[in-house]
């Protein structure tokens, strides 16, 4: 079995190695943005694949992946997971759909609460004990799910018609502009101090940072968080407009395995 993920806060990569880690002791779990994921791809018949749900939407950095390897979803056996930090409607069934077209066998989908990942929106802060809080109950429930399918009986959330007229209604129809296109909408402020740390973490190679000059982006970010959530400065935001508090798994997880 093979887990591969984008992960931008450590969520998705938590809840995917978590899975595949119960279900399969052997198996392992990769970013989706390592180099030789697609021959890792090609050698398992079993994918689990992990996201963050945006705007009850995939990442369009996983939407792409899977449509620019079209041929490697025939009969692949594939268990979708995403994460949301409240609501994702049909945040598995968009890429389950995209992964059936191309011929893959879609086995089921989980979608799990975790801690939200947009550290720049004062509405979206929990307090760091509901964090813990979500972060038990989102193991439990892995843990719940993966003796269920080992009796032969899959999760299918995210996956029907409700779910996909909940997930467009509720968020992605109203969104669709943030989510059909890279986004070249980071702001980078004065307290940056050219660490290069964002452009070493971007899974899109989305930034530049030469010198002393701050980053330039390249008009290809998919909204990870990943650049917001670990800037040493707390120099960057995206859909905010300050860093109200940094998240991301790990701050929260200390306890868990
Ligand atoms: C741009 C963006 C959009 C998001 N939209 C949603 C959403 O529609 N519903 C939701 O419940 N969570 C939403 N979230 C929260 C993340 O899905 C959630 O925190 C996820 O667990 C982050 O996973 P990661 O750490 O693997 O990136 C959004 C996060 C970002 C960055
Ligand atoms: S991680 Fe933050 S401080 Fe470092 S270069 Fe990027 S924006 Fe600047
Ligand atoms: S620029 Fe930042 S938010 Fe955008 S994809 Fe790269 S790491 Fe993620």
């Amino acid at each position: 079995m093979l887990g591969i993920y984008l992960s931008g806060t450590g969520n998705s990569k938590h809840c995917v190695e978590r899975f595949v880690r119960l279900m399969d002791n052997t198996g392992k779990a990769l970013p989706i943005e390592t180099e030789n994921v697609v021959d890792e791809i090609r050698d398992n018949d079993f994918i689990v694949l992990g996201y963050p749900t945006q705007f009850s939407n995939a990442p369009l950095m996983v939407r792409d992946f899977i449509k620019e390897h079209a041929d490697l979803w025939r009969e692949k056996k594939v268990f979708c997971v995403c994460t949301m930090g409240a609501f994702s409607g049909d945040g598995t069934g968009c890429t389950a759909r995209l992964l059936k077209k191309y011929g893959a066998n879609v086995l089921g989908g989980l979608q799990i609460k975790m801690p939200d990942s947009v550290c720049d929106s004062k509405l979206l802060k929990k307090s760091f004990e509901a964090n813990q809080m979500i972060i038990k109950q989102a193991d439990e429930k892995i843990e719940k799910w993966v003796k269920k399918i080992k009796e032969g009986i899959y999760p299918g959330e995210g996956l029907n018609l409700l779910n996909h007229i909940s997930g467009l209604m509720g968020q992605r129809i109203w969104y669709l502009k943030k989510t059909d296109n890279y986004s070249d909408k980071l702001k980078i402020s004065d307290a940056c101090i050219k660490c290069g740390l964002c452009q070493r973490q971007c899974p899109m190679n989305n930034l530049v940072q030469t010198g002393q000059d701050k980053p330039k982006q390249l008009g290809r970010c998919t909204m990870c968080y990943r650049c917001v959530s670990h800037c040493p400065a707390q120099a960057i935001t995206l859909l905010g407009k300050n860093v109200v508090e940094q998240t991301t798994y790990e701050k929260f997880a200390s306890d868990n395995t």
